[in-house]
């Protein structure tokens, strides 16, 4: 087998890489341009990205840099970006605004994946996440599907080619399937073998929407005072069976993990700004996992969540209640 990222087909006919690549935590302008260009040099395409990362000028930056570096091989067309509208942008005024802004960070004309970042809106201003005196957000009356009805006047405009949700429950799935125009093609949550979100994951298949995994290598990295992830976290890549699999194939434990998902046919986009890993990461596509490979991931679910947003809890719409 060749190694070369494949796509698979979302709901509208739109193709999304297999593989993509994150870039959350990631600000400092030389790391994070030397690792979007080692990504695109590994073949990476697909770039998952968010206003509420604070980087997406960087990324924009490299990627054109790298475009014009490239005598005309690569083209804007060959990305697949992905972007994020942040909980403090979610009424009808402001989600344009925040499609613009990132726009503009990208220096670029069109998203091809805009997404709902969570499904609970805060108060809308100038701070991300505005907290009162007890450490929790503040919520905005804004329900999420208002929201998805400027999301669907987004792709009508051109500015999105396609549309989707992140963090959303099923029930909150449920919501928008009942009343869109334009079905969500996405749902971006945590997946990985200490939190396989099976339900979630076996109700989006059901309704053709493509599960995106997130924290598929169980990243440490959050900001601790955002207070979003519990201590204590437990790393897949150190579990017994995980590092079997990986001498069995001769492959590195986070190949193994990435494997499993992409045989799942969940889109992973493992965050690194390691060259090396980088490189690593995208080497999962030149072997295979064997049924009882694959049985072997079943019996390693321990239900445990890293991302809990543990502060914004409270809130009407929080979609972590389980
Ligand atoms: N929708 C959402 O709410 C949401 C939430 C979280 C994340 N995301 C997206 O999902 C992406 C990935 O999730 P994540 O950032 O939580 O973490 P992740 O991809 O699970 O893990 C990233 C961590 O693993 C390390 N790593 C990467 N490749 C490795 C390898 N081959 N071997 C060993 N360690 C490796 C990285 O280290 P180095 O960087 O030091 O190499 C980093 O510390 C994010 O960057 C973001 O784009 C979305």
């Amino acid at each position: 087998m060749l190694n070369r990222i494949t796509a698979i087909e979302l709901s509208n006919g739109v193709h999304i890489p297999l593989l993509g690549f994150g870039t959350y935590d990631s600000t400092d302008e030389n790391e994070l341009t030397t690792a979007v260009k080692a990504a695109i040099s590994a073949g990476y395409r697909h770039f998952d990205c968010a206003y509420f990362y604070q980087n997406e000028h960087i990324i924009g930056k490299a990627i054109r840099e790298a475009i014009s570096e490239s005598n005309g091989t690569l083209k804007r067309e060959d990305f697949f970006i992905v972007s994020k509208c942040w909980n403090n942008f979610h009424s009808k005024e402001r989600v344009p605004l925040c499609l613009d802004i990132t726009l503009k960070r990208f220096g670029i004309e069109y998203i091809d994946l805009y997404l709902i970042h969570w499904p609970m809106g805060f108060k809308e201003g100038a701070e991300d996440i505005p907290m009162d005196e007890n450490n929790q957000v503040i919520p905005s009356n804004v329900h999420f599907t208002e929201t998805w009805l400027v999301m669907e006047d987004l792709v009508r405009q051109g500015k999105c080619k396609s549309i989707g949700i992140s963090n959303f429950s099923i029930e909150q799935t449920k919501e928008i399937l009942a009343m869109c125009k334009i079905r969500p093609v996405c749902n971006q949550v945590e997946v990985n073998p200490y939190f396989q979100n099976r339900e979630l994951v076996e109700f989006c298949h059901s309704q053709n929407i493509r599960i995106v995994a997130y924290g598929s290598l169980r990243s440490t990295t959050y900001t601790p005072q955002q207070n979003w992830v519990k201590p204590g976290n437990l790393v897949p890549q150190e579990n017994p069976d995980v590092v079997s699999l990986a001498k069995k194939h001769n492959k590195a434990p986070a190949q193994i993990i990435l494997r499993w998902l992409i045989q799942c046919n969940i889109v992973v986009i493992p965050k690194s700004v390691t060259p090396s890993r980088i490189a690593q990461n995208s080497q999962i596509f030149d072997f295979e996992l064997s049924d009882q490979d694959m049985e072997i991931f079943k019996n390693l679910e321990k239900g445990s969540r890293i991302n809990h947003f543990e502060g914004a809890r409270l809130h009407s719409l929080y979609p972590f209640s389980d």
